[in-house]
């Protein structure tokens, strides 16, 4: 792939977000906010981070969004569904993650966001009630209406292009059924009305068809099974997901590749959160923390490779826990307990107390995948993306491979990736001025 086969970004990019929520609301609120020159973009690769060329000596270290020519921020245009009938300023301050003195200046292009009617039905969401829904016969009806409110978002907003993360909250645990397996199957199934099809599978079916880019924030069946899988490659449009990696989860993928660098084995690492926004609530429920408890609880594995360091790792006792606690809104508190020990098995003890903001650490995530993932689909990328799972809890992989936690490795990764797209060498290390150069005559 080089650069010339990239189509260069032209027109505006239109955002789909279902679910309006803390993320998308931060997130949007953020982009306007950067564009007026009030704050900067912290937290997002896209618009901070440099990409380093050639070799050390070169001194090439362009910024990523100068680089690969990905959609500037002026450009961006939003859009959204919700249960619930609040436009984006109102959403926003309800969920009360951003100050007054910041949300208010942005109030007059916050209130012109409003959500779309959403799909949705309260099984997969037992803890909300909305009023603001679409009604249908059956979900394949949900999924032409969606696909018609890209259509008209798309015509309404003048935007060459679209992407869609879903940024709604955590739906029931679901696994792949029959009507997963193939996309006939998976159409019947939407037509048939069946259980095992929840609201966020037809958001994207709806972006697929659509031709539009899709990426699951949350860690529910989504996008992630075979009949979705085929139809991204169908119709040629990347995929990513799942589970923003923020919080306690990002913590975790920073630490233990260090331990394991310097061979400390680990003993126990039980984790607790305490949160009150609505994302909690919603996960206060048994079904919908199974999604979630799934997704957090496979990161450690992967990374610490205990097939391969029995002695270290084989005895891990692993635990994680949320707790809804309505006082702390979006402020969320996550402990870690991490019970290590060293030279000839002598134990110690990390204590790690992460007094965290969700919403200001996924912000930045709907950003870089947007971008990216509009990047991609203009280098002619499909099916699903794992040079993105930087930004994952629990990165959708193809069949067969496996999933890779370790923030390094994916960082690692993700730029060389970048490089390689857009015609550059990527980086192995081996030809920097050092040892190797000695030998290499
Ligand atoms: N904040 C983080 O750090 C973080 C990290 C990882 C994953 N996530 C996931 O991102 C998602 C959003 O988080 P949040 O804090 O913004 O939650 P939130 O509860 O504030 O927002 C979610 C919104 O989705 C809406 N919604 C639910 N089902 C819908 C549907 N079918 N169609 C349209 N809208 C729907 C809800 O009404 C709600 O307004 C959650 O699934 C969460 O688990 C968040």
């Amino acid at each position: 792939m080089s650069i010339s086969t990239i189509s260069p970004h032209r027109g505006k990019l239109l955002v789909l977000l279902p679910g309006m929520g803390a993320v998308a609301t931060t997130f949007i609120a953020g982009v306007e906010a950067v564009r007026r020159g009030m704050a900067k973009p912290i937290g997002s690769l896209t618009q901070m981070q440099t990409i380093r060329l050639g070799k050390r000596s070169e001194n090439r270290n362009p910024l990523i969004r100068d680089f690969a020519d990905l959609a500037p921020l002026d450009d961006l245009v939003f859009a959204g569904w919700d249960v619930f009938p609040d436009d984006a300023y109102d959403a926003a301050k309800r969920a009360d993650v951003l100050d007054a003195r910041d949300l208010e200046p942005l109030a007059d292009f916050l209130h012109t966001i409003e959500p779309m009617p959403a799909a949705f039905e309260k099984t997969y969401a037992k803890r909300l009630d909305g009023a603001n829904v679409k009604k249908a016969a059956t979900k394949y009806d949900l999924a032409q209406m969606l696909r018609d409110d890209i259509r008209q978002k798309i015509d309404e907003t003048g935007a060459d292009r679209a992407v869609m993360v879903w940024c709604g909250s955590t739906e029931v645990y679901l696994r792949p059924a029959a009507c997963h397996m193939t996309l006939e199957a998976f159409e019947q199934g939407m037509k048939d009305n069946d259980p095992a099809i929840a609201p966020s599978q037809l958001y994207a079916y709806a972006a697929l068809m659509e031709g539009v880019p899709y990426a699951n924030g949350a860690p529910n069946l989504s996008a992630d099974f075979p009949a979705l899988e085929q139809l991204a490659l169908e119709r040629n449009v990347p995929i990513a997901g799942k589970d923003f990696k923020t919080g306690q989860t990002l913590m975790k993928t920073i630490l233990a590749p260090g331990f394991k660098t310097r061979m400390l084995g680990i003993q126990g690492w039980f984790s607790t959160n305490i949160l009150g926004n609505r994302d909690g609530e919603v996960l206060d429920d048994p079904d919908n923390f199974r999604s979630k408890e799934v997704t957090k609880a496979g990161v450690l594995g992967t990374i610490l490779q205990p097939e391969l360091y029995p002695d270290l790792y084989q005895d891990l006792y692993h635990k994680v826990r949320i707790n809804y606690y309505p006082p702390r809104g979006d402020a969320k508190e996550g402990w870690d307990n991490i019970d290590i020990f060293g030279w000839l098995g002598y134990p110690m003890q990390i204590k790690v107390d992460f007094l965290c903001r969700d919403s200001i650490l996924a912000a930045p995530i709907v950003l870089d995948l947007a971008l990216f993932l509009d990047l991609a689909r203009r280098a002619g990328k499909q099916g699903i993306q794992e040079w993105l799972s930087f930004y994952f809890k629990s990165p959708h992989v193809e069949q067969g491979h496996i999933q890779e936690h370790d923030i390094f490795i994916q960082h690692f990764r993700l730029k060389n990736t970048l490089r390689v797209m857009a015609g550059e060498e990527p980086v192995t290390h081996l030809s920097e001025n050092y040892e190797y150069e000695k030998y290499d005559h």
